[in-house]
């Protein structure tokens, strides 16, 4: 008799179960589906600076290595993700402004308020060269999710950012830009 009941129960469980108004479609998973990709750094606003990045998922974020060369000695600039991946202007304006998928805020990377695409000024040494070894947390390498950086610009500028003047750290000019590009 009691078994009779409990098998009962279950039958109706499953039932409304079954019934249960489906969830609407799923935004794609905050998950990296890429392994790595390069950034080719090419001059903007007429300035010498280049350089080669390689991208690569790592943890809760993306790790950014590489070289920028054609900088002033020892100096500072500000470096960010930017919000798309064209580099087509000779200013590097049409890569648009700091990626910015939850509408913050600029600010230093690390703080209570930044932009997703908000990175450490990189320093350069007495040669003019920066060795670019940065974790951009909270983005994804593809996988088309709101942070996914894939197919987004990255961009030197000439002035170091303030990591606090809205909406971009006063950074200056835009003096390298180079797309997101996966390779694997
Ligand atoms: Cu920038
Ligand atoms: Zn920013």
């Amino acid at each position: 008799m009691r078994t009779t009941a409990l098998a009962g129960f279950s039958l109706l469980a499953l039932a409304a179960c079954s019934s249960t108004p489906k969830a609407p479609p799923a935004a794609p998973a905050p998950v990296s589906t890429a392994q790595q990709a390069v950034v080719m750094l090419a001059s903007a606003s007429g300035s010498r600076v280049s350089g080669k990045l390689t991208l690569a998922p790592m943890g809760d974020g993306v790790h950014i290595s590489g070289e920028v060369g054609g900088l002033a000695p020892n100096g500072q600039f500000g470096f960010h993700v930017h919000e798309k991946g064209d580099c087509s202007a000779v200013d590097a304006t049409s890569a648009g402004g700091h990626f910015n998928p939850v509408a913050s805020a600029h600010g230093r990377a690390g703080g209570a308020t930044h932009h997703a695409g908000d990175m450490d000024n990189i320093v350069a040494d007495a040669g003019g060269v920066a060795r670019v070894n940065v974790h951009l947390r909270g983005v994804t390498l593809g996988g088309g999710a709101a942070n996914d950086i894939a197919g987004r610009a990255m961009i030197v500028h000439a002035d170091p950012d303030d990591y606090h003047s809205q909406p971009a750290g006063n950074a200056g000019a835009r003096v390298a830009c180079g797309t997101i590009k996966v390779t694997q």
